[in-house]
């Protein structure tokens, strides 16, 4: 038997898009059922990025207290450069007067759900969703399967896929699983998470001859750090030792404060945007939309831009009957999309060292670097980007 459930908007995809769409859009009088295909569990431990814009901060502040993005994250007011063994700092507040938060996407996450169920959301954990059909009618529907493999069907005015890069709804957007632009990195990072005691107060970027490393923090007794690897690299292949060596050296002019690493992972880089956004009455936002690398902690920030725009948009054509928001949405959208394509590719490609970089190649990075930290002009652009650009641009 198939069970049909109906509603105003059926959103794809219960990750920090998905979830603050239907807040969203709850505030507006709009009712919205949520599917994801992983448990609640899996959802707010799977470790992800940890920079909030500020422009994120402020639409998370919408949810009320449930948003600890101020409480338990901190502000940073800049981050470092290094390469050749010395610091520069671009300071946010002298250069742009603004800021970003750490607090990684799995805090958000925990924020978003208990916020969306204490306000009565339908949000479906374990549910599959396994295509989305009649973009074109004015009736779409998601077919999915719940645990126990019981298939139903939710028919709705609108879907949305927030379903991540590994999206299905974006079949019934471009007719592919993959048509887009797309942009493979020859590099990865490899990741830790250790208890040890903050080795900088504020994230340092540090380009060096063996490649690239991030210093993040998580608290003030985990930290999260990562260094440039091939993207096959087995997690299991460092020691402890080794991998305090590899992170060490390439942060020369600092010593790392080390401790024991509990987690460890591989991050592939990507970049890709999906060739349309939205078809008739489905749209795509965040990952299921568009891929960046992390180095310039973009990822989740341009989810939330995106959601901010369809939610205005699925405002005035379902309470208004005015789609010119909607039929503007993937120009709209795009152009932030590909500054922010922009951003993480420069500071991908000015930080790390390809495995093919010639000498000429290593030189002009650095005198790349010199240029933007010893401008102000330089600094501000990249405090602008790094802080996020204005919301309603
Ligand atoms: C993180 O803390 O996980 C992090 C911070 C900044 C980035 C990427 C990841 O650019």
């Amino acid at each position: 038997m198939t069970i049909t459930a109906r509603t105003r908007v059926a959103i794809v995809g219960a990750g920090p898009a998905g979830l603050l769409l239907s807040h969203l859009l709850a505030q507006s009088g709009i009712e919205s059922i949520i599917v994801d295909q992983r448990s609640r569990d899996e959802i707010e431990s799977t470790i992800r990025a940890g920079i909030l814009e500020q422009g994120t901060v402020e639409l998370l502040d919408t949810i009320g207290p449930a948003s600890r993005a101020r409480t338990v994250g901190h502000r940073h007011d800049g981050i470092e450069l290094r390469f050749e063994g010395e610091g520069h700092r671009v300071d946010f507040a002298d250069t742009v007067g603004r800021a970003v938060w750490l607090y990684p996407q799995h805090e958000v996450l925990k924020d978003l759900i208990s916020a969306r169920l204490a306000a009565g959301q339908d949000l479906r954990f374990g549910v599959t969703a396994e295509a989305v059909e009649d973009a074109d009618s004015a009736r779409p529907r998601v077919i999915a399967r719940d645990a126990d493999g019981e298939r139903f069907v939710i028919e709705a005015d609108f879907v949305v896929g927030s379903d991540g890069s590994r999206s299905i709804a974006r079949a019934a957007v471009t007719g592919s699983m993959t048509g887009g632009y797309f942009r493979e990195y020859p590099f990865a990072w490899f990741g830790i998470l250790c208890e040890a005691p903050p080795s900088s107060d504020e994230l340092i970027y540090s380009n060096s001859p063996d490649g690239f490393a991030l210093v993040s923090q998580r608290s003030d007794t985990v930290q999260r750090m990562y260094f440039q690897c091939d993207p096959d690299t087995d997690t299991a292949a460092y020691s402890e030792a080794q991998l305090w060596d590899e992170l060490q050296k390439r942060v020369p002019g600092t010593t790392l404060k080390e401790g024991p690493i509990f987690q460890r992972d591989v991050l592939r880089f990507r970049s890709f945007v999906a060739h349309e956004l939205r078809r008739g009455r489905v749209a795509l936002v965040g990952d299921a939309a568009h891929t960046v690398p992390p180095t310039g902690a973009k990822g989740m920030n341009l989810a939330i831009a995106d959601v901010r725009l369809l939610a205005e948009a699925l405002r005035t054509l379902l309470l208004e009957g005015d789609e010119r928001l909607l039929d503007a949405y993937p120009e709209t959208a795009s152009r932030r999309i590909w500054k922010a394509q922009h951003f993480s590719w420069w500071m991908t490609s000015m930080l790390h060292v390809a495995p093919d970089a010639t000498d000429f190649d290593r030189r002009r990075q650095l005198g790349e670097l010199r240029t933007v930290v010893e401008s102000a002009h330089g600094r501000a652009l990249l405090a602008e980007a790094y802080c996020g650009w204005p919301l309603d641009a």
